[in-house]
């Protein structure tokens, strides 16, 4: 009974301030009110949400983390935010690696892991994003895409204590699609071994890997009862208190 379940929300670009505030505000009196002690809950809002969704989960249990950093502490990069800034405001945690900006951003393996490093290094801690593509996954290859992408994409001092790993099969985010829940133990297992390969057993059977993709109420309940899912990375389904909440109450087990 090492791995807390996490249950993370990543608004993406999504809220202006009022709506914002009122997801953040809804999100921590519901978790106060109804949701079992032991899991975590953290939102990750865009940059411009974070100061002010920081004071709106003010004394609650939910934590806060950002959508992305740069991997250098300061200088001339314009646009860009670093882990060192982040931690000063308060996050907790930074996703890396998304898909999102892998895809849109042309992030490689070597930058997500210069980032996840450098985010580690400031204090914060990161969720790795690794998934397959539809054609990846047609071609038998998901197994291989993503056993790449952890070594290429998680940085050598990454541990069980500050980092995490989020499955999100690209063709899944935001399509109402997801794999059956065989097929997601079989790669979440398959990424426990990688990792164990990467950074030694302890870490493997510690480290938390979740599941993103079209996670809902309605799948909650199968997808994080699998052995090796730790919890999920949620999009859509996290933009409205009443169905994140749902999705945490329908976690079967609070730790693995
Ligand atoms: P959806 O839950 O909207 O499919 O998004 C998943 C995701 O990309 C979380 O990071």
């Amino acid at each position: 009974m090492v791995r807390k379940t996490l249950i993370a929300g990543n608004w993406k670009m999504n809220g202006l301030q009022e709506d914002g505030v009122a997801l953040a505000k809804g999100v921590a009196l519901e978790a106060k009110k109804r949701a079992r002690k032991d899991c975590e809950f953290l939102v990750c809002p865009p940059f411009t949400l974070l100061t002010s969704v920081k004071k709106a989960l003010k004394g609650s249990r939910v934590m806060l983390g950002a959508q992305d950093c740069h991997y250098a502490a300061s200088g001339a990069h314009t646009g860009d935010v670093s882990p060192v800034m982040l931690k000063d405001l308060g996050c907790q945690y930074v996703i890396v690696g998304h898909s999102e900006r892998r895809t849109n951003h042309y992030e490689t393996n070597e930058l997500v892991a210069k980032k996840a490093s450098a985010a580690i290094e400031a204090g914060l801690k990161v969720i790795i994003c690794i998934g397959e593509t539809e054609a990846e996954r047609d071609a038998g290859k998901t197994i291989d895409v993503c056993s790449a992408q952890i070594m290429g994409s998680v940085p050598e001092n990454a541990t069980a204590a500050n980092t995490v790993i989020a499955y999100e099969p690209v063709w899944a985010i935001g399509t109402g699609r997801t794999p059956t829940a065989n097929e997601v133990e079989d790669v979440h297992a398959a990424i426990r071994k990688v990792i164990s390969k990467k950074l030694g057993r302890a870490n493997a059977n510690k480290m938390r890997i979740l599941y993103g993709g079209s996670m809902k109420p309605s799948n909650a309940k199968e997808l994080l009862a699998l052995p090796d899912v730790d919890g999920g990375l949620i999009g859509g389904a996290s933009l409205k208190v009443a169905d994140f909440m749902a999705i945490a109450a329908a976690c079967p087990t609070l730790t693995k």
